[in-house]
């Protein structure tokens, strides 16, 4: 692989382009990062110089190459019932939910899903603690920027490790077990996948239009790679989308610094939709 050179005057127009397109804002000391997670990339594609990638990647109408690049420099770690804390508020949350509830429709957005853990932990979770949960309306929209882990998420098969971690009653109501060419997987069963809409969509720059507002928003671990003026305004847009009283669920790292009037704390980096 030839090693190309990442030219400072270059990574200056990646790193506008990126904060313009993505909200993410890379600090400069993340030239060895992009040139180091690119690399294979440019030699993939036949391209000589980062400058020659740079218009490849602003003419590319598809966003394909936007969404790699994002994959390329951000994470997309990700687990089943990840902040555990959360999951065991929500316990106590959802009895009140639901005696909110004259229609027994449920609406949560996943916004910066990866590879579907998140969206099907909260249908998981609904299975077990609803007890007539087969009568209840409930649909989970979950988005990313990055349609590589879109496909995962649409797939909805994971290692037997991931699942095998689980409680086994709800592993055993929520996966069926395949075997293909990786192996044993476990794919979620068709009755929770199709409780969930996946789409590409980008949280900065995508308008904010959905028919019906959430009963919950979780945006965990996604706005740690966001200014506070990106972040701010994604915070605003939340709460134009959450019903009164609803919460919005943020990473165990990430908190508010603003918005008060409109959100408070109400659980370990969980915020109120007042
Ligand atoms: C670390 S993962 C978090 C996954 C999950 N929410 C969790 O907490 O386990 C962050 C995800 O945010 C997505 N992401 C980053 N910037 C985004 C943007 N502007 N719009 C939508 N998704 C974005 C990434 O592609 C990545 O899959």
């Amino acid at each position: 692989m030839v090693e190309i050179e990442l030219k400072n005057e270059e990574f200056e127009l990646f790193r506008r382009y990126i904060y313009d397109k993505v909200g993410i804002s890379l600090s400069r000391q993340k030239s060895t990062l992009v040139k180091g997670r690119l690399n294979k990339r440019l030699n993939h594609l036949g391209l000589k110089s980062f400058r020659e990638y740079y218009d490849y990647l602003v003419h590319d109408e598809s966003g394909e190459e936007l969404s790699f690049f994002v994959s390329a420099i951000s994470t997309n770690v990700t687990s089943f019932f990840r902040e555990s804390a959360q999951w065991v508020w929500l316990e106590s949350y959802l009895p009140k939910l639901t005696a909110s509830k004259r229609e027994k429709k449920i609406r949560i957005w996943s916004a910066g899903c990866s590879s579907g853990e998140e969206p099907y932990t909260i249908l998981m979770f609904l299975q077990h603690h609803l007890s007539d949960f087969d009568q209840w309306d409930i649909k989970i929209l979950a988005t990313d920027i990055s349609s590589k882990v879109l496909a995962k998420a649409i797939e909805g098969s994971y290692e037997a490790k991931q699942v095998e971690s689980l409680p086994r009653e709800i592993a055993l109501r929520s996966f069926e077990k395949l075997k293909d060419e990786r192996g044993i997987r476990y794919r979620i069963v068709p009755k929770l996948r199709e409780k969930v809409t996946f789409r590409l969509y980008n949280l900065v720059t995508d308008p904010f239009f959905f028919k019906n507002r959430f009963d919950m928003v979780f945006c965990r671990n996604v706005m740690i790679y966001f200014d506070d003026v990106t972040r701010q305004e994604l915070v605003r847009r939340f709460g134009r989308v959450l019903s009164p009283g609803a919460p919005l669920f943020l990473g165990s790292s990430e908190s508010l610094t603003s918005q008060r009037e409109t959100f408070k704390l109400i659980g370990s980096s969980i915020y109120q939709r007042l």
